[in-house]
Protein backbone atom coordinates (compact mmCIF):
# COMPACT_ATOMS: atom_id res chain seq x y z
CA UNK A 1 0.00 0.00 0.00
CA UNK A 2 3.09 2.41 0.39
CA UNK A 3 3.01 2.70 -3.42
CA UNK A 4 -0.44 4.47 -2.91
CA UNK A 5 1.27 7.06 -0.86
CA UNK A 6 4.65 7.64 -2.63
CA UNK A 7 2.40 8.10 -5.56
CA UNK A 8 0.15 11.07 -3.28
CA UNK A 9 3.61 12.31 -2.27
CA UNK A 10 4.98 12.64 -5.66
CA UNK A 11 1.75 14.61 -6.82
CA UNK A 12 2.33 16.64 -3.65
CA UNK A 13 6.07 17.71 -5.01
CA UNK A 14 4.73 18.21 -8.34
CA UNK A 15 2.06 20.82 -6.70
CA UNK A 16 4.43 22.43 -5.23
CA UNK A 17 7.17 22.52 -7.86
CA UNK A 18 5.25 23.45 -11.15
CA UNK A 19 4.82 27.38 -11.26
CA UNK A 20 2.30 28.11 -14.01
CA UNK A 21 4.01 31.58 -15.33
CA UNK A 22 0.30 32.60 -17.46
CA UNK A 23 -3.20 32.89 -17.30
CA UNK A 24 -2.66 29.81 -20.06
CA UNK A 25 -0.35 27.71 -18.23
CA UNK A 26 -2.10 28.22 -14.83
CA UNK A 27 -5.26 26.96 -16.59
CA UNK A 28 -3.29 23.71 -17.95
CA UNK A 29 -2.28 23.28 -14.02
CA UNK A 30 -6.35 23.37 -12.95
CA UNK A 31 -7.14 20.90 -14.90
CA UNK A 32 -4.39 19.04 -14.29
CA UNK A 33 -4.57 18.71 -10.33
CA UNK A 34 -7.93 20.30 -9.97
CA UNK A 35 -9.88 19.21 -12.47
CA UNK A 36 -13.05 16.74 -12.45
CA UNK A 37 -10.47 13.75 -14.44
CA UNK A 38 -7.22 15.45 -12.74
CA UNK A 39 -4.77 13.92 -10.43
CA UNK A 40 -6.29 14.76 -7.44
CA UNK A 41 -9.54 13.25 -7.80
CA UNK A 42 -7.76 10.36 -8.89
CA UNK A 43 -5.77 9.48 -5.70
CA UNK A 44 -8.69 10.00 -4.13
CA UNK A 45 -10.45 7.20 -6.05
CA UNK A 46 -7.18 4.95 -4.25
CA UNK A 47 -8.58 5.62 -0.64
CA UNK A 48 -10.81 2.34 -1.41
CA UNK A 49 -8.07 0.38 -1.85
CA UNK A 50 -6.25 1.19 1.49
CA UNK A 51 -7.33 -0.57 4.90
CA UNK A 52 -9.15 1.32 7.60
CA UNK A 53 -6.48 2.01 9.50
CA UNK A 54 -4.45 3.79 6.88
CA UNK A 55 -7.30 6.02 5.29
CA UNK A 56 -7.24 8.73 8.28
CA UNK A 57 -3.19 9.60 7.32
CA UNK A 58 -4.22 9.68 3.32
CA UNK A 59 -6.76 11.62 3.81
CA UNK A 60 -5.03 13.97 5.76
CA UNK A 61 -2.53 13.65 2.87
CA UNK A 62 -4.76 14.10 0.22
CA UNK A 63 -6.53 17.26 1.62
CA UNK A 64 -2.85 18.66 2.44
CA UNK A 65 -2.50 18.29 -1.89
CA UNK A 66 -6.10 19.45 -2.60
CA UNK A 67 -5.31 22.41 -0.11
CA UNK A 68 -1.79 23.43 -2.00
CA UNK A 69 -3.04 23.11 -5.37
CA UNK A 70 -5.86 24.82 -4.90
CA UNK A 71 -4.04 27.90 -2.92
CA UNK A 72 -1.52 28.14 -5.19
CA UNK A 73 -4.23 28.16 -8.11
CA UNK A 74 -5.94 31.25 -6.30
CA UNK A 75 -2.78 33.25 -5.49
CA UNK A 76 -1.50 32.93 -9.30
CA UNK A 77 -5.03 33.78 -10.43
CA UNK A 78 -5.07 36.77 -8.86
CA UNK A 79 -1.85 37.81 -9.67
CA UNK A 80 -2.91 37.15 -13.76
CA UNK A 81 -5.71 39.08 -13.33
CA UNK A 82 -4.26 42.06 -11.54
CA UNK A 83 -1.36 42.18 -13.74
CA UNK A 84 -3.59 41.42 -17.01
CA UNK A 85 -6.02 44.22 -15.11
CA UNK A 86 -2.70 46.75 -15.58
CA UNK A 87 -2.11 46.09 -18.94
CA UNK A 88 -5.10 46.28 -20.39
CA UNK A 89 -5.45 50.39 -21.61
CA UNK A 90 -8.16 51.79 -19.97
CA UNK A 91 -9.61 53.04 -23.29
CA UNK A 92 -11.23 51.46 -26.41
CA UNK A 93 -8.68 51.46 -28.94
CA UNK A 94 -11.55 50.34 -31.23
CA UNK A 95 -13.63 53.57 -30.28
CA UNK A 96 -13.69 56.11 -32.86
CA UNK A 97 -11.94 59.05 -31.71
CA UNK A 98 -12.91 62.27 -29.93
CA UNK A 99 -12.52 65.38 -32.71
CA UNK A 100 -11.22 68.62 -31.58
CA UNK A 101 -13.91 71.33 -32.74
CA UNK A 102 -12.08 74.10 -34.84
CA UNK A 103 -13.00 77.30 -33.88
CA UNK A 104 -14.77 79.28 -36.49
CA UNK A 105 -13.30 83.08 -37.86
CA UNK A 106 -15.48 86.00 -35.57
CA UNK A 107 -18.19 87.80 -38.21
CA UNK A 108 -16.44 90.78 -37.45
CA UNK A 109 -12.75 89.64 -38.56
CA UNK A 110 -15.16 88.29 -41.63
CA UNK A 111 -16.35 91.32 -42.22
CA UNK A 112 -13.27 93.04 -41.24
CA UNK A 113 -11.05 91.17 -44.00
CA UNK A 114 -13.29 91.49 -46.92
CA UNK A 115 -13.51 95.04 -46.53
CA UNK A 116 -9.31 94.95 -46.53
CA UNK A 117 -9.20 92.88 -49.30
CA UNK A 118 -12.11 94.93 -51.43
CA UNK A 119 -9.72 98.23 -50.86
CA UNK A 120 -6.06 96.45 -51.00
CA UNK A 121 -7.18 95.89 -54.35
CA UNK A 122 -7.36 99.48 -54.85
CA UNK A 123 -3.89 100.42 -53.59
CA UNK A 124 -5.16 101.09 -50.32
CA UNK A 125 -2.69 100.16 -47.26
CA UNK A 126 -3.79 98.78 -43.50
CA UNK A 127 -2.79 100.71 -40.39
CA UNK A 128 -4.04 100.74 -36.86
CA UNK A 129 -4.42 103.49 -34.03
CA UNK A 130 -4.24 103.22 -29.99
CA UNK A 131 -7.37 102.53 -28.62
CA UNK A 132 -6.73 104.98 -25.67
CA UNK A 133 -6.39 108.12 -27.10
CA UNK A 134 -5.69 111.70 -26.28
CA UNK A 135 -8.82 114.71 -26.89
CA UNK A 136 -6.20 115.70 -29.49
CA UNK A 137 -6.72 113.06 -31.92
CA UNK A 138 -9.69 111.96 -31.34
CA UNK A 139 -11.53 115.52 -31.42
CA UNK A 140 -9.98 118.54 -31.33
CA UNK A 141 -7.43 117.83 -34.67
CA UNK A 142 -10.68 116.48 -36.07
CA UNK A 143 -11.91 119.94 -35.80
CA UNK A 144 -14.28 119.33 -32.84
CA UNK A 145 -12.77 121.81 -29.34
CA UNK A 146 -13.47 121.30 -26.33
CA UNK A 147 -17.08 123.48 -26.17
CA UNK A 148 -18.09 122.28 -29.74
CA UNK A 149 -21.42 121.07 -29.53
CA UNK A 150 -20.75 118.21 -32.02
CA UNK A 151 -18.78 116.64 -29.69
CA UNK A 152 -22.70 116.22 -28.05
CA UNK A 153 -22.72 113.14 -30.72
CA UNK A 154 -20.54 110.58 -28.88
CA UNK A 155 -20.92 110.06 -25.44
CA UNK A 156 -17.17 109.86 -24.31
CA UNK A 157 -15.53 107.32 -21.73
CA UNK A 158 -12.98 109.07 -20.44
CA UNK A 159 -10.04 108.03 -18.33
CA UNK A 160 -8.88 111.03 -16.79
CA UNK A 161 -10.56 113.67 -14.66
CA UNK A 162 -9.10 116.74 -17.22
CA UNK A 163 -10.56 114.69 -20.14
CA UNK A 164 -7.52 114.56 -22.02
CA UNK A 165 -7.18 110.66 -21.75
CA UNK A 166 -10.18 108.64 -23.56
CA UNK A 167 -11.31 105.44 -25.28
CA UNK A 168 -11.60 106.40 -28.38
CA UNK A 169 -15.26 106.99 -30.11
CA UNK A 170 -14.03 106.27 -33.68
CA UNK A 171 -11.60 105.44 -35.58
CA UNK A 172 -10.80 108.72 -37.21
CA UNK A 173 -8.29 109.58 -34.55
CA UNK A 174 -6.31 106.72 -36.57
CA UNK A 175 -6.36 109.40 -39.49
CA UNK A 176 -4.91 112.06 -37.81
CA UNK A 177 -1.80 110.07 -36.60
CA UNK A 178 -1.08 109.10 -40.51
CA UNK A 179 -2.18 112.86 -41.55
CA UNK A 180 0.94 113.69 -38.99
CA UNK A 181 3.19 111.13 -39.57
CA UNK A 182 3.16 109.97 -43.03
CA UNK A 183 3.33 112.42 -46.31
CA UNK A 184 0.40 112.05 -49.03
CA UNK A 185 0.06 110.28 -51.46
CA UNK A 186 -2.02 108.57 -48.73
CA UNK A 187 -4.30 105.42 -49.06
CA UNK A 188 -5.35 104.05 -45.64
CA UNK A 189 -7.91 101.60 -44.18
CA UNK A 190 -8.02 101.95 -40.59
CA UNK A 191 -9.87 99.14 -38.98
CA UNK A 192 -10.60 98.99 -35.25
CA UNK A 193 -12.29 98.68 -32.55
CA UNK A 194 -13.83 101.97 -30.35
CA UNK A 195 -15.94 102.89 -27.61
CA UNK A 196 -19.37 104.76 -26.74
CA UNK A 197 -21.02 104.97 -23.31
CA UNK A 198 -24.38 103.80 -24.86
CA UNK A 199 -27.15 101.82 -23.48
CA UNK A 200 -26.50 98.13 -24.70
CA UNK A 201 -29.35 97.65 -26.61
CA UNK A 202 -30.06 95.35 -29.95
CA UNK A 203 -28.71 98.36 -32.30
CA UNK A 204 -26.31 100.00 -29.73
CA UNK A 205 -23.36 98.66 -27.46
CA UNK A 206 -20.85 100.24 -25.73
CA UNK A 207 -18.31 99.01 -27.79
CA UNK A 208 -18.19 98.40 -31.77
CA UNK A 209 -15.76 98.17 -34.41
CA UNK A 210 -15.18 100.97 -37.16
CA UNK A 211 -13.30 101.31 -40.55
CA UNK A 212 -11.53 104.07 -41.20
CA UNK A 213 -10.67 105.03 -45.19
CA UNK A 214 -8.22 108.09 -45.78
CA UNK A 215 -6.88 109.17 -49.43
CA UNK A 216 -5.27 112.19 -49.77
CA UNK A 217 -3.09 113.52 -52.77
CA UNK A 218 -3.09 116.08 -55.31
CA UNK A 219 -6.62 116.80 -56.89
CA UNK A 220 -8.87 114.23 -55.22
CA UNK A 221 -12.29 115.03 -56.05
CA UNK A 222 -15.68 114.19 -54.37
CA UNK A 223 -16.56 112.37 -57.62
CA UNK A 224 -13.13 110.03 -56.43
CA UNK A 225 -15.02 109.51 -53.29
CA UNK A 226 -17.77 108.45 -54.71
CA UNK A 227 -16.60 105.95 -57.45
CA UNK A 228 -14.73 104.78 -54.10
CA UNK A 229 -17.84 104.16 -52.57
CA UNK A 230 -19.69 102.96 -55.51
CA UNK A 231 -17.06 100.26 -56.12
CA UNK A 232 -16.92 98.87 -52.67
CA UNK A 233 -20.60 98.51 -51.76
CA UNK A 234 -20.83 96.66 -54.59
CA UNK A 235 -17.84 94.29 -53.81
CA UNK A 236 -19.43 94.10 -50.58
CA UNK A 237 -23.28 93.56 -51.68
CA UNK A 238 -23.41 92.57 -55.14
CA UNK A 239 -22.87 94.25 -58.38
CA UNK A 240 -26.78 95.28 -58.46
CA UNK A 241 -26.34 97.58 -55.57
CA UNK A 242 -27.43 101.40 -56.03
CA UNK A 243 -25.78 104.08 -53.44
CA UNK A 244 -27.11 107.21 -52.40
CA UNK A 245 -25.37 110.13 -50.35
CA UNK A 246 -27.12 112.31 -48.42
CA UNK A 247 -25.71 115.73 -46.93
CA UNK A 248 -24.94 115.43 -43.84
CA UNK A 249 -22.80 116.71 -40.55
CA UNK A 250 -19.25 115.48 -39.23
CA UNK A 251 -16.74 118.43 -38.04
CA UNK A 252 -14.27 116.83 -39.83
CA UNK A 253 -15.30 117.01 -43.15
CA UNK A 254 -16.68 119.39 -46.18
CA UNK A 255 -18.73 118.95 -47.54
CA UNK A 256 -19.80 115.77 -45.52
CA UNK A 257 -22.58 112.94 -46.81
CA UNK A 258 -24.37 109.87 -44.95
CA UNK A 259 -23.95 106.66 -47.77
CA UNK A 260 -27.48 104.81 -48.07
CA UNK A 261 -27.26 101.66 -50.20
CA UNK A 262 -30.24 99.92 -51.70
CA UNK A 263 -31.65 97.30 -49.95
CA UNK A 264 -30.16 94.45 -51.24
CA UNK A 265 -32.88 92.42 -48.57
CA UNK A 266 -36.00 93.78 -50.20
CA UNK A 267 -34.84 94.91 -53.85
CA UNK A 268 -35.72 97.99 -52.57
CA UNK A 269 -39.06 97.36 -52.55
CA UNK A 270 -39.42 98.05 -48.69
CA UNK A 271 -39.12 95.36 -45.68
CA UNK A 272 -38.54 95.57 -42.21
CA UNK A 273 -34.26 96.14 -42.24
CA UNK A 274 -35.08 99.43 -44.59
CA UNK A 275 -37.74 100.56 -43.03
CA UNK A 276 -39.99 100.71 -45.64
CA UNK A 277 -37.55 103.18 -47.42
CA UNK A 278 -35.42 100.99 -49.97
CA UNK A 279 -32.24 102.04 -48.07
CA UNK A 280 -30.38 101.42 -45.38
CA UNK A 281 -26.87 103.23 -44.46
CA UNK A 282 -24.10 102.15 -44.13
CA UNK A 283 -21.44 104.96 -43.03
CA UNK A 284 -20.28 108.66 -43.26
CA UNK A 285 -17.76 110.34 -45.55
CA UNK A 286 -16.94 113.75 -46.95
CA UNK A 287 -13.92 116.17 -48.26
CA UNK A 288 -11.25 116.25 -45.25
CA UNK A 289 -11.31 119.57 -44.09
CA UNK A 290 -8.88 122.25 -45.15
CA UNK A 291 -8.69 122.96 -40.94
CA UNK A 292 -7.67 118.85 -39.92
CA UNK A 293 -5.24 118.93 -42.73
CA UNK A 294 -3.50 122.24 -41.06
CA UNK A 295 -3.58 120.45 -37.84
CA UNK A 296 -1.24 117.50 -38.94
CA UNK A 297 0.69 119.99 -41.19
CA UNK A 298 -0.14 119.15 -45.18
CA UNK A 299 -0.97 121.90 -47.03
CA UNK A 300 -4.65 122.18 -48.12
CA UNK A 301 -3.92 124.29 -51.25
CA UNK A 302 -1.40 121.27 -52.56
CA UNK A 303 -3.64 118.40 -51.22
CA UNK A 304 -7.03 117.38 -51.28
CA UNK A 305 -8.84 114.25 -50.20
CA UNK A 306 -11.77 112.48 -48.85
CA UNK A 307 -12.63 109.87 -45.77
CA UNK A 308 -15.28 107.96 -44.72
CA UNK A 309 -15.78 105.59 -42.28
CA UNK A 310 -18.11 102.50 -41.55
CA UNK A 311 -19.69 100.20 -38.70
CA UNK A 312 -18.02 96.80 -38.86
CA UNK A 313 -21.03 95.70 -37.02
CA UNK A 314 -23.42 97.34 -38.99
CA UNK A 315 -22.10 96.33 -42.56
CA UNK A 316 -21.91 92.14 -41.09
CA UNK A 317 -25.66 92.96 -39.65
CA UNK A 318 -26.61 93.71 -43.40
CA UNK A 319 -25.17 91.04 -44.95
CA UNK A 320 -25.92 88.18 -42.96
CA UNK A 321 -29.44 90.12 -41.94
CA UNK A 322 -28.45 89.53 -38.19
CA UNK A 323 -31.00 91.37 -36.61
CA UNK A 324 -29.37 92.06 -32.62
CA UNK A 325 -25.93 93.68 -32.46
CA UNK A 326 -25.54 92.19 -29.21
CA UNK A 327 -24.94 88.49 -30.45
CA UNK A 328 -21.49 89.92 -32.00
CA UNK A 329 -20.11 89.80 -28.19
CA UNK A 330 -21.70 86.83 -26.54
CA UNK A 331 -19.19 84.56 -28.21
CA UNK A 332 -22.27 81.63 -28.06
CA UNK A 333 -20.51 78.79 -30.73
CA UNK A 334 -24.20 78.25 -32.16
CA UNK A 335 -24.06 81.56 -33.34
CA UNK A 336 -20.58 82.58 -34.71
CA UNK A 337 -20.33 78.62 -36.64
CA UNK A 338 -22.63 79.97 -38.83
CA UNK A 339 -20.03 81.94 -40.70
CA UNK A 340 -17.78 80.19 -43.08
CA UNK A 341 -14.88 82.75 -44.61
CA UNK A 342 -15.44 83.03 -47.96
N1 LIG B 1 -16.24 109.13 -37.39
C1 LIG B 1 -17.62 109.09 -37.84
C2 LIG B 1 -18.47 108.38 -36.81
O1 LIG B 1 -17.95 107.70 -36.00
C3 LIG B 1 -17.74 108.38 -39.14
C4 LIG B 1 -17.11 109.16 -40.26
C5 LIG B 1 -17.82 110.08 -40.97
C6 LIG B 1 -15.79 108.96 -40.58
C7 LIG B 1 -17.28 110.82 -41.98
C8 LIG B 1 -15.21 109.69 -41.62
C9 LIG B 1 -15.97 110.61 -42.30
O2 LIG B 1 -13.96 109.54 -41.95
O3 LIG B 1 -15.40 111.31 -43.32
O4 LIG B 1 -19.67 108.50 -36.86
Amino acid sequence: MQEIFDKANEVLRQVQAEAPTDKESLEQYRIKYLGTKGLIKDLFGGMGKLPGDQKKDYGQLMNTIKQAAEEKYEALKAQFEGSAEDAKPDFDLTAPGYTNEIGARHPISITKNRIIEIFSCIGFTVAEGPEIEDDWHNFTALGTPKDHPARDMQDTFYITVDKNTLLRTHTSSVQIRMMESQQPPLRILMPGRVYRNETISARAHCTFHQVEGLYIDEGVSFADLKQTMFYFVREMFGQNTEIRFRPSFFPFTEPSAEVDISCFICGSKGCAVCKQSGWVEIGGCGMVDPVVMENCNLDPKKYSGFAFGMGIERVTMLKYQINDLRLFFENDLRFLKQFQQA
